[in-house]
């Protein structure tokens, strides 16, 4: 289905022509006065130069030809040469039909689909996942889900980091907490145990005071560093260390970003991408590429109309070891043989633009990635605490991030339990559900690349631009439509009528934006558009809820067009939250 908003252009294009102008003034965009219309046209200021004309009389000439109009009721040339307008309330009703008339709402997806990998996530393995790797799960999952719905294929990669140093520190502090293990001793030939050495409670106390020590004891750093120079070129014992830190902690992962409802596709790593690292590095020189300076070997990626200097993208240090952008330039191999995208967006945090910059670049450069391809970074900002300052702990540690959401769930609880009598067990799967809305919304709601504020009291609250708030919206209907049918009533096939006042136009017109958001959202990354539509179409509803009897309606004719329109704007939310990530309990 069409966009209403291209609907409306359309119209206003024929106008202007038949007006005797150009239809590229055509453009038409939601009101920003939505007391005055509910869409406008600026075209005619724009057409004032080139015409030589008031921008009134232009407008004018315009609104005389939209009489007789498909979609507009009232149209309105205004000084200095605004054209507003409002829609007929029963081309609004159609088109809502139409949407609930097709499983897709009536969104029009992509008639040539992409193939797009999204690397998100990104937690760094045997470092205990903490909120910063919160963001990158939370965006990556709803820009995954919102090009989904797009219509294109979509990979999500976690891209952990599995590769550096953090290895060598947990091998040496094994080394010293266990020396008779078969994996430190150079002469052993036969099979490692398939066993790990530890469990992942172990693990992750082993990490952090490996990296105590490493950061006092020059001597142990550099027992570390070795470790993982020997683990990067094939240590066999290491290897198979390695492989138990692996098994370990990627299902440790894996239990919490399913708690998260976060899933990948993909779980490779920086491990993965080593294999091409010898190739592409020789290839690299030999064409010219690359070139030694100052012993590291290096890739310029300085561009002509650069305003400030961008240092090159660093290859190989001196002692022969890859780097961070070697890495991801390697998996740009990996990733063009393996599945040819057309885009790869990646999202991480926004103090990392330098980096991708310097990889995009090289990746071109080199020709490792085509013209074509697409390679976007989305970076996020910092999730503060309430003092501004990054996120903490009371007790001003590092907040794990199923502390986090023990947090929330148990915040959750409270008020759940104090609002209504339900079953604890109830209580504590609701508390889950709405606790997710809470953090995600929570974040979502911003725009990716801003720091904001986790303030767990105005996320959890039932009222005002919250995650509860929209699941609230959302049962409040659910409760509606339950009483309706519990008499025994169809609601299979019921049509929306044209609105009988106000508040329910407005309503309407909301749910009838919804393709045009999913759309804007996907062309800009920006999942915070669908948080604020939803939050608008939300505050419809409840002013119309308000304002409306709906079950006590006599009038059964009006009461089906209500409960219509109730399950329309029901899908439309839901489909909404869906993409962000989040779902709604039955009751609250
Ligand atoms: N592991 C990295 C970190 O914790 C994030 C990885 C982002 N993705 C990438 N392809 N570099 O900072």
């Amino acid at each position: 289905m069409k966009k209403v908003i291209d609907l409306i252009a359309e119209e206003l294009e024929a106008a202007f022509e038949q007006a005797g102008y150009s239809k590229e003034y055509a453009k038409v965009t939601l009101s920003n006065r939505p007391d005055l219309c509910e869409y406008q046209c600026n075209g005619a200021m724009a057409g004032a130069k080139t015409y030589k004309k008031a921008p009134i009389m232009i407008a004018n000439d315009v609104v005389g030809q939209l009489e007789g109009s498909q979609c507009l009721e009232e149209v309105n040339a205004v000084n200095p040469g605004f054209i507003n307008m409002k829609l007929k309330k029963e081309y609004v009703a159609d088109y809502l039909n139409q949407m609930s008339s097709d499983e897709n709402l009536g969104l029009e997806v992509t008639e040539e689909p992409k193939m797009i990998v999204v690397d998100y996530g990104g937690p760094n393995v045997a470092k205990p996942l903490h909120v910063g790797h919160l963001r990158s799960a939370i965006i990556g999952e709803s820009v995954k889900r919102i090009a989904r719905k797009m219509g294109h294929k979509v990979l999500g990669d976690i891209h952990l980091g599995d590769w550096g140093y953090q290895m060598g520190l947990i091998i040496t502090e094994l080394s010293k907490r266990q020396p008779e293990l078969p994996y430190f001793d150079d002469e052993f030939q036969g099979e490692y145990p398939a066993k790990a050495p530890f469990t992942i409670g172990e693990l992750e106390e082993i990490y952090p005071t490996a990296s105590g020590k490493a950061k006092e004891d020059e001597g142990y750093r550099e027992e570390a560093l070795q470790a993982t120079y020997l683990l990067q070129n094939g240590h066999r014992g290491y290897r198979a260390i390695w492989n138990h830190i692996m098994n370990v902690s990627v299902s440790d992962l894996k239990k919490n970003y399913a708690n998260l409802n976060v899933e990948f596709d993909l779980w490779k790593g920086e491990a993965d991408a080593q294999v091409y690292i010898p190739d592409m590095i020789e290839w690299m020189k030999k064409e010219g590429y690359a070139h030694i300076d100052q012993g590291a070997l290096v890739i310029d990626v300085q561009e002509e109309s650069d305003t400030k200097e961008i240092p090159p993208c660093m290859i190989q240090k001196s002692d022969g070891a890859s780097l961070y952008g070697t890495t991801d330039l390697a998996t740009l191999i990996q990733r063009e043989q393996d599945y040819k995208p057309d885009k790869i967006i990646y999202i991480a945090d926004k103090r990392q633009d330098l980096h991708f910059l310097q990889v995009f670049r090289a990746a071109r450069k080199t020709g490792i990635v085509p013209e074509q391809t697409a390679l976007e970074f989305l970076g996020f900002g910092t999730m503060n605490g309430k003092d501004g300052k990054p996120f903490k702990t009371r007790e001003g540690g590092v907040m794990r991030l199923e502390n986090l959401i023990a947090e929330i769930e148990e915040e959750m609880y409270q008020k759940i339990a104090q609002n209504r009598t339900v079953a604890e067990e109830e209580a504590l799967k609701t508390a889950k559900i709405v606790g997710m809305s809470a953090i995600k919304y929570g974040d979502l709601s911003n725009q990716a690349s801003k720091d904001y504020v986790f303030d767990v009291d105005r996320f959890t609250s039932f009222e005002g631009n919250t995650g509860p708030y929209i699941l609230y919206t959302i049962v409040r209907i659910k409760s509606i439509l339950n009483k309706y049918q519990a008499d025994g009533r169809i609601i299979e096939g019921i049509q929306v009528k044209s609105a009988h006042n106000e508040s329910e136009k407005a309503l309407m017109l909301e749910v009838s934006k919804y393709s045009d958001v999913m759309e804007s959202a996907y062309v800009d990354l920006a999942p915070h558009k669908i948080c604020s539509y939803i939050y608008d179409l939300a505050n419809a509803f409840n002013r119309f809820y308000h304002e409306t009897k709906i079950l006590a309606e006599e009038d059964e004719t009006k009461q089906k067009s209500y409960i219509a329109l109730l399950m329309l704007t029901k899908r439309v939310l839901e489909a909404c939250i869906d993409v962000l990530g989040f779902e709604a309990p039955e009751r609250m």
